[in-house]
């Protein structure tokens, strides 16, 4: 994989995973500026920068409007435990809560998870935050919870960490937990946020789940109408 600096400032990937690799003569040079970069993205500074210097472009300011219509339908679940992974500034966390869901928010920048707390306590709203790395959660919390929410922590994710994040979600779920996502799911190169398509959420997802249903958004903020997916998955 070609790694290099996009025009965003942020990492981009030049070359989809299912895509050969062509032998280059520089491949080992470009092998490990990409290890680098990888561990670079996957560290919590990487992320606690971007809330420090404000440049949190993904934040849309409120919860996706996806979880609202589906928290105002008749399909919507009325109570149980929830994990909402890479929360940020917890605004699904907080509508979770608001509706009577028990929250735990989960984020390892340290700036995310100390503004989703006052946000949390401004708004009089019950919900715990705390400062982890998701993929250090099964042991705490195996068998935990009756829902998990996504909403673009995966598309931060290296594609190669992609069954680490499924394997994750399967294991906090008690058995019949469902998933509840939105998911980034634009085709241009680069990231984060990586590009997938609904095919390929299924086929990642559907050894451990079955998929209730995965349609594209129809409610998506402007900048990324066309892009969203909406999932439901249980654990089998
Ligand atoms: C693109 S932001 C999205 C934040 C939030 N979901 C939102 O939509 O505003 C991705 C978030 O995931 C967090 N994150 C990425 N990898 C993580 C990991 N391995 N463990 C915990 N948090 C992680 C980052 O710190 C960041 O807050």
């Amino acid at each position: 994989m070609n790694l290099r600096k996009n025009n965003r400032g942020l990492l981009a990937v030049a070359g989809g995973f299912d895509e050969p690799r062509p032998t280059r003569p520089d491949a080992k040079e470009e092998e490990e500026e990409e290890r680098g970069m990888m561990s670079e993205v996957e560290s919590p500074n990487f992320w606690e920068q971007r809330y420090q210097e404000g440049t949190t472009r993904w934040d849309i300011g409120q919860p996706a409007p996806a979880f609202v219509k589906f928290l105002n339908s008749p399909a919507a679940p009325v109570d149980g435990r929830v994990a909402v992974l890479g929360c940020g500034r917890g605004y699904e966390a907080l509508l979770f809560a608001s509706r009577g869901f028990e929250v735990v928010g989960f984020d390892f920048a340290p700036s995310a998870i100390a503004a989703a707390t006052c946000l949390a306590r401004d708004a009089g709203i019950s919900a715990q935050f705390l400062e982890r790395d998701i993929f250090d959660l099964v042991d705490e919390f195996a068998g935990y919870f009756d829902f998990v929410v996504e909403h673009t922590c995966f598309c931060t994710l290296f594609p190669e960490k992609r069954p680490n994040y499924v394997r994750l979600v399967n294991l906090i779920l008690r058995p019949g937990g469902e998933l509840i996502g939105l998911f980034f799911t634009h085709s241009r190169a680069g990231g984060p946020p990586f590009g997938v398509t609904a095919g390929e959420i299924e086929r990642y997802f559907a050894g451990n789940f079955d998929i209730l249903s995965l349609a594209p958004a129809a409610d998506s903020v402007p900048a990324r109408q066309g892009e969203e997916h909406f999932a439901l998955f249980r654990r089998k």
